[in-house]
């Protein structure tokens, strides 16, 4: 693994979060307070990298012993090949969101699906077993909740996408058979007819694109469950014609804390001040 690390000057956890562009990312306020919760000396701080620069940041994390890093756009793909290992998961998803070093050793893992699927069933639906659950998009957010909600038994996953080459992709990377379907937007109103969960992971509504809709509305069943992956705006259009429909919405925030909170598991081996840290984020919108 190269150089050697610097002696620290204390015991101070230094973690940060790699991206270009990185200024506006809520994840130093996030962890910040967290480790202030926590009574554990550190610092995150962000770290704007870019593409040409990833490998020689990877090289100065192991010199400078940070504990760890995040991992955002657009480095989660390109970052796997400067890691020592990764873990099963981040290999099938084909992305790594959190970096462990120990000791010079870096490994890599994914947060995003499994902390997505913590807060959708500690937010809105406990038992995802025997549901039907409709993902729309097929990128790179979907790989990891796809990966994520396959383990939790849903009887079926339904993709789709624009581009519904990628959407029949992902379904048979899922390893469920024929319990995971990938689909065009023509298949769009047939699917959806049936689906209790819908999940947008496209980025269709995100700020400043408030008024734009992933999905015809009329084509969202009444009273079932809507969540995005989208935080900005923290109820986007779907979730708000959702709602008038009597669906139970959830947003994107509940990902984005667990998510850090299990990457902070990680680096600390402490469990994570999970409130502490989703009002650290609603404190700096
Ligand atoms: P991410 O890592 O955020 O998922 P990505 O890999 O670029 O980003 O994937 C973006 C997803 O949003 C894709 O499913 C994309 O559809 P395509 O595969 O057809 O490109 C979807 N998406 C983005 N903009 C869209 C739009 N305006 N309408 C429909 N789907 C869109």
């Amino acid at each position: 693994t190269g150089s050697e690390q610097l002696e620290q000057y204390s015991g101070a956890l230094l973690l940060g979060v790699l991206g270009d562009p990185i200024a506006h990312s809520k994840s130093p306020a996030m962890h910040n307070a967290a480790l202030a919760a926590l009574g554990t000396a550190g610092h995150y701080v962000p770290l704007h990298v870019k593409p040409e620069q990833l490998q020689q940041t990877m090289e100065a994390i192991r010199t400078l012993g940070f504990r760890g890093v995040n991992v955002t756009i657009p480095h989660k793909v390109e970052v796997m090949k400067y890691l020592d290992e990764i873990d099963e998961s981040a290999r099938m998803i084909g992305a790594v969101n959190t970096i462990v070093n120990d000791q010079g050793r870096l490994k890599g893992y994914n947060t995003d699906g499994i902390g997505y699927v913590r807060s959708l069933k500690e937010e809105a639906v406990p038992h995802l077993s025997g549901k039907h659950v409709v993902v729309l998009g097929a990128g790179g957010a979907a790989r990891g909740i796809v990966h994520a909600l396959s383990l939790e038994s849903p009887a079926r996953i339904s993709i789709i996408n624009r581009t519904a080459s990628r959407a029949v992709q992902l379904a048979e990377d899922a390893g469920l058979g024929s319990a995971a379907q990938g689909y065009g937007e023509a298949e769009s109103e047939t699917v959806m007819a049936s689906a209790e969960v819908i999940i947008n992971t496209t980025s269709v509504g995100m700020h400043p694109h408030v008024d734009e809709l992933p999905i015809r509305a009329d084509w969202i069943p009444e009273g079932i469950v809507v969540s995005d992956l989208i935080y900005n705006p923290l109820k986007t259009k779907l979730l708000e014609v959702s709602e008038a429909k009597g669906c139970k919405v959830h947003s994107g925030l509940g990902m984005f804390v667990y998510q850090g909170a299990y990457a902070l598991e990680y680096w600390t081996g402490l469990p994570a001040p999970v409130e502490v840290m989703r009002q650290a984020v609603l404190g700096s919108f």
